[in-house]
């Protein structure tokens, strides 16, 4: 026992050695100074006179560091990359060229892997840019950078990069939450996905993935759902974007954007138009707020939002608890908005909806955001296969009502089901109906159980 303790430490000792050793090495062959060499040349060009360009060329070179505080990030790459600042730099070649259309995202503040992957700490090319076996994140190939916006503009449009809203509305629609987890919520037949744009997946993996399940996974439980090559490309965005999230106070602080928008969303979520009208159109509980924004303060107007009761002591306007960026879309929207946006807003509510209709809306909410579709198909029309299981098939939903009781089918949502084999010597079906009672509560079951007989088809008599 003794020896063998003390040969693994032999061995511990002669790999630390070998590491130290490998370090010095790169270290003292630093494959990054020919670049900067080669970049105080191009410099050099542009000095008018020989003692000017002498100067520039007696720079001494040194290795750019960003740090990203909070993020436990070093970033490098503008050790190579030098002009990415300089506008001048624009026609430049290779590593060089100036870096358009960053805006507020600088490359002192932010780095460069928070959008592209790569190595941060790495000078050399090779491993900096992760191509290397051990490193899990390599440079995002061109097409796919944008999908990294996603990491921080997590709610509302990114502009410029429709596929992350895309992918979002698909995955909600799709009822993929029927056998992924993501943030906590969903099923466990597939793997959990909060994480899985910090993951080893490719992009190219995920798209082949989406586009076929089946041909990537062999013998895969996840249903072909026959996306077309823009919808794949979409999804593949969005579960690049995934990485838990906490970038950091420092970048997360403003991590939404505040478009009107986004802002018109929450206007309509919370309902604001039964209060309130915009030029006239709406309720007259609160005051009309067509140009609401020229007679109060952007800090007037978000003081308000947080507490009206502050503002206008009695005030009958609830608190909504909204976050900082929600408030400014908010007031980005009302310093934009004009009675035709009220009058669509009411024409998309609609008549009130009564109870029954209510409670039938909630049942397909819940549908549509527990996953229930991506087993039994977004038309309740089922078909998605089973192997092994009797009828081969996850079965559809829209006859349940002859077979069944609605109590008996809130007991299936609740407890669950297991399918009877057709082969009792064959492996289990890959689908079974899990228990939803730690998931759902008893008022979301009936919902869903509204939902499901406000469905259901007759069957043909003959
Ligand atoms: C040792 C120098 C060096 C470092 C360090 C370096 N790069 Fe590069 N990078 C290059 C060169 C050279 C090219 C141009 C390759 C070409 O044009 O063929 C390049 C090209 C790129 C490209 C264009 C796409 C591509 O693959 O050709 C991206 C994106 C990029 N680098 C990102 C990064 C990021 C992010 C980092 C930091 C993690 C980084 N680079 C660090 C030298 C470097
Ligand atoms: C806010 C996100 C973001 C940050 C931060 C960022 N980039 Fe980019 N970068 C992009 C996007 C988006 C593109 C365009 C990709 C496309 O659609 O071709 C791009 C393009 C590039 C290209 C050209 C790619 C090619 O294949 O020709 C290089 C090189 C590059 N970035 C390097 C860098 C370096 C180096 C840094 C750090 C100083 C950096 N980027 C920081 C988003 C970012
Ligand atoms: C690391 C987090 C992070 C990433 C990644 C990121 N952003 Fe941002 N973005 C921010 C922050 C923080 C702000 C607010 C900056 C400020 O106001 O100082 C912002 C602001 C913006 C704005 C508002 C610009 C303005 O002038 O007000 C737009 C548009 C935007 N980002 C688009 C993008 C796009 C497109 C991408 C991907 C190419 C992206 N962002 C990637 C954090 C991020
Ligand atoms: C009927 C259950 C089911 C549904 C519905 C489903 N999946 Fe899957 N999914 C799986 C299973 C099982 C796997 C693991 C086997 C595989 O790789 O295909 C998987 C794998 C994945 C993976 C690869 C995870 C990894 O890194 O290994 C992604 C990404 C994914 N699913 C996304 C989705 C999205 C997005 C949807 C909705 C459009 C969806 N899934 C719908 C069952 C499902
Ligand atoms: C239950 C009714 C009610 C709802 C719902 C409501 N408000 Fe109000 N709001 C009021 C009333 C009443 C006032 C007038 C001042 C007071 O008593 O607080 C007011 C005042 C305001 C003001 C200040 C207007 C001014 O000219 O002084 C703004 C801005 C505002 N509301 C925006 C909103 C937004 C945005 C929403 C939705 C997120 C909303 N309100 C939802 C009742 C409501
Ligand atoms: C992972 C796939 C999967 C998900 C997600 C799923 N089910 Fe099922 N469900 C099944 C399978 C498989 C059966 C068939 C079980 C059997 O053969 O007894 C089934 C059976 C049922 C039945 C009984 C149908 C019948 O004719 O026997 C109902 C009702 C039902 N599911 C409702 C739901 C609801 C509501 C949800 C969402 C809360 C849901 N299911 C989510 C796979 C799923």
């Amino acid at each position: 026992m003794e020896r063998k303790l003390q040969q693994l430490f032999f061995a511990l000792s002669l790999l630390a050695l070998v590491l130290i050793l490998v370090a010095e090495w790169q270290a003292s062959t630093p494959s990054w100074k020919p670049y900067q060499r080669k970049f105080l040349q191009l410099e050099a060009q542009e000095e008018p006179n020989a003692v000017s360009k002498a100067a520039v060329l007696a720079t001494p070179l040194a290795i750019n560091q960003v740090v990203l505080p909070g993020l436990q990030r070093v970033d490098r790459c503008t050790t190579c990359h030098l002009g990415v600042e300089d506008p001048t730099m624009k026609n430049a070649p290779g590593p060089f060229h100036y870096h358009a259309g960053l805006g507020p995202h600088v490359p002192s503040k932010f780095g460069c892997t928070i959008c592209h992957g790569g190595q941060g700490l790495a000078t050399d090319m090779k491993d900096a840019h992760g191509n290397v076996a051990f490193w899990q994140t390599p440079l995002l190939p061109a097409d796919y950078v944008r999908a990294s916006c996603g990491r921080c503009h997590k709610e509302g449009d990114v502009p410029g990069v429709p596929e992350l809203t895309e992918g979002r509305h698909l995955f909600e629609t799709e009822g993929c939450h029927g056998c992924h987890k993501l943030n906590g919520v969903g099923g466990s037949i597939g793997p959990d996905l909060t994480e899985e744009g910090a993951n080893h997946r490719s992009p190219e993996w995920l798209e082949r993935h989406f586009l076929a399940p089946n041909a990537v996974s062999p013998g895969s439980a996840m249903p072909n759902f026959h996306f077309t090559r823009e919808q794949a490309r979409a999804l593949t965005y969005y579960m690049l974007s995934l990485t838990s999230g906490d970038m950091g106070s420092y970048y997360s602080s403003e991590r939404l954007i505040p478009s009107p928008e986004y802002g018109r969303q929450l206007f309509v979520e919370k309902d604001c138009i039964v209060c309130h009208a915009i030029g006239g159109v709406g309720a007259k509980v609160g005051p009309d707020l067509l140009g609401v924004t020229k007679r109060h303060s952007d800090e007037w107007l978000d003081e308000q939002l947080v507490n009206p009761e502050l503002v206008y002591p009695g005030s009958s306007m609830p608190k909504y608890d909204l976050e900082s960026n929600a408030r400014k879309a908010l007031v980005a929207f009302l310093a934009s908005a004009t009675p035709k946006d009220a009058q669509d807003i009411l024409a998309s509510k609609g008549h009130a909806l009564t109870p029954e209709d209510a409670a039938i809306e909630a049942g397909k909410q819940d549908f549509a955001r527990f996953g229930c579709a991506g087993c039994h198909g977004t038309e309740l029309q089922g078909g998605v296969a089973n192997p092994n299981a009797q009828g081969e098939q996850v079965p559809s939903l829209l006859h349940v009502s002859d077979d069944y009781t609605k109590e008996e089918v809130i007991g299936i949502i609740r407890d669950g089901r297991v399918s009877p084999m057709d082969n009792p010597k064959g492996s289990a079906p890959p689908l079974y109906m899990p228990s939803w009672k730690n998931v759902l509560s008893n008022e979301d079951i009936n919902h869903i159980a509204d939902f499901l007989w406000s469905k259901q088809q007759k069957k043909e008599s003959w």
